[in-house]
This record gives C-alpha cells, sequence and structure tokens, in this order.
C-alpha cells in the first residue's frame, strides 16, 4: 500500500506531511488500524507510506531479526534499548523525514513510545533515559499524534494466537507493565494522542481515528 505519488492536482496536498504513529501492545491492532486509516487518506487522494518499526528499512530488518528471533535472554536490556534506537534512527533519517518532506502522511506500526514502554517500563530501564536515547536517535522527531490501542494483556494474547517472537513470550505481568507505560505517556501529552478502547470492533476505532485525522488535516492545508 506504499505510495510515492504525490496527490493529484486539486487533491488535498500538503505542505509538510503527517506523521501519526500507532501504538499499543502486541496484537492491539495497530496492522489493522494504520491500513484501514491509510485506505480512507488514499481514496481522499492523499500519498501515504505505510512503515514500522523495528524493521522499516533494509538495516531495521536485519535489527529487527536481531532483536526478535533470538533465543531468551539473547539481548541484555541496554544493548535491546540500543538496538531498537539505532533502527529508530535510520528510520527517521532515511524514510520518515524525506517522506514528511514530500508532504506524505507517515503511517508507522509502532515508534518512540513502544520503547518507552517495553524496555522503560517493563526493563526497568529508566523511563527517561529511554525516552532521551530515542529523541537524540531521531533528532527531536515527535508524531504529530499517536493513536493508542489500549486492549487487556489477554485479549492482546488471544488475539496474537499461537504465533510468538522473543518479546510476544513474556507473560501477561509483562504485558500489563507495558500497558501502563503507554497510559502513562499519553496521560502526560493529551493533546497528542488519541486513546481508544481497542476491545471495540476495528470499523467503529478506524472511524474514530479518521476523525481526528481528519481535524489534523484540515488544519494543515
Ligand atoms: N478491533 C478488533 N476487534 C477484533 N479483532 C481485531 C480487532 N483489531 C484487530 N483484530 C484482529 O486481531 C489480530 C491482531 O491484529 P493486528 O495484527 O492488527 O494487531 P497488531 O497490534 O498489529 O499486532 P502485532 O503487535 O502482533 O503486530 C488480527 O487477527 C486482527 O484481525
Ligand atoms: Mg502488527
Amino acid at each position: 500500500m506504499t505510495s510515492q505519488t504525490p496527490p493529484e492536482p486539486g487533491a488535498p496536498g500538503l505542505g509538510r506531511g503527517l506523521f501519526v504513529a500507532f501504538e499499543g501492545g502486541d496484537g492491539a491492532g495497530k496492522s489493522t488500524q494504520s491500513g484501514l486509516l491509510g485506505a480512507w487518506l488514499e481514496r481522499q487522494g492523499y500519498a501515504v507510506r505505510h512503515t514500522r518499526e523495528p524493521g522499516g528499512t533494509e538495516l531495521g530488518r536485519q535489527i529487527r531479526e536481531l532483536l526478535l528471533h533470538g533465543e531468551d535472554g539473547s539481548v541484555s536490556p541496554r544493548a535491546e534499548a540500543l538496538l531498537f534506537a539505532a533502527d529508530r534512527a535510520h528510520h527517521v533519517a532515511s524514510l520518515v523525514r524525506p517522506a514528511l518532506e514530500q508532504g506524505e502522511v507517515v503511517l508507522t506500526d509502532r515508534y518512540l513510545d513502544s520503547s518507552v514502554a517495553y524496555q522503560g517500563a517493563a526493563r526497568a530501564l529508566g523511563h527517561e533515559e529511554v525516552r532521551e536515547l530515542s529523541l537524540w536517535a531521531v533528532e527531536g522527531l515527535v508524531p504529530d499524534l499517536t493513536v493508542l490501542l489500549d486492549v487487556p494483556a489477554e485479549l492482546g494474547r488471544e488475539r496474537r494466537g499461537e504465533v510468538h517472537d522473543r518479546l510476544e513470550r513474556e507473560a501477561d505481568d509483562f504485558h500489563d507493565r507495558v500497558r501502563r507505560g503507554f497510559l502513562d505517556l499519553a496521560a502526560r501529552e493529551p493533546g497528542r494522542y488519541l486513546v481508544v478502547d481497542a476491545t471495540r470492533p476495528a470499523e467503529e476505532i478506524a472511524a474514530t481515528v479518521a476523525a481526528r485525522v481528519g481535524e489534523l488535516l484540515g488544519a494543515l492545508r
């Protein structure tokens, strides 16, 4: 669903693009919602770039392999935080910023908050340190909007089914700490977040997200 084509003449064009991140636990519905939002935007003529972390670039795909497909205990907590930050640094420099400069709408599955929630809150590394590390990596780029898909850990596990990577294999109490980490971040900056009850039907959530993104796009034009 990647599109590099600029909007047709007469279609809604953006000067500096819009950056939207989807966050939430494993199985919360991030990929589902970024797909639905992207389709809605494309129907209106916006150029949409779908991407994800980790693994949005070639270097990122290699880092993703190291991070998610190793043995349990194979990546120490600080190495884990640095690898995620390295993926993010390269992703922003080589893909996200250039797309925004072209006026595209960039939709990413996971961004900085995932590091704070997973490595900061759940691995007991300092929340602020992990955030500062990521902000350094991306030279301060934060999303215009972060959509937080909030689900209880048990439901995320049910939705993920039987396939589990190294982080997904962690117990539900790990996923509860991750969930609280995300909610704390949203509470600190409510204007930049849309927190949605992700137990609702996907189409209903998509309509809520589209309404908020529509407001932001209206303000940019
Ligand atoms: N609102 C919803 N209600 C019910 N099922 C949903 C909803 N949203 C997504 N699903 C289903 O839950 C599963 C996980 O959704 P999805 O892959 O979008 O989550 P994700 O957050 O991207 O997961 P991951 O962290 O594993 O990438 C999929 O089978 C999807 O069809
Ligand atoms: Mg996904």
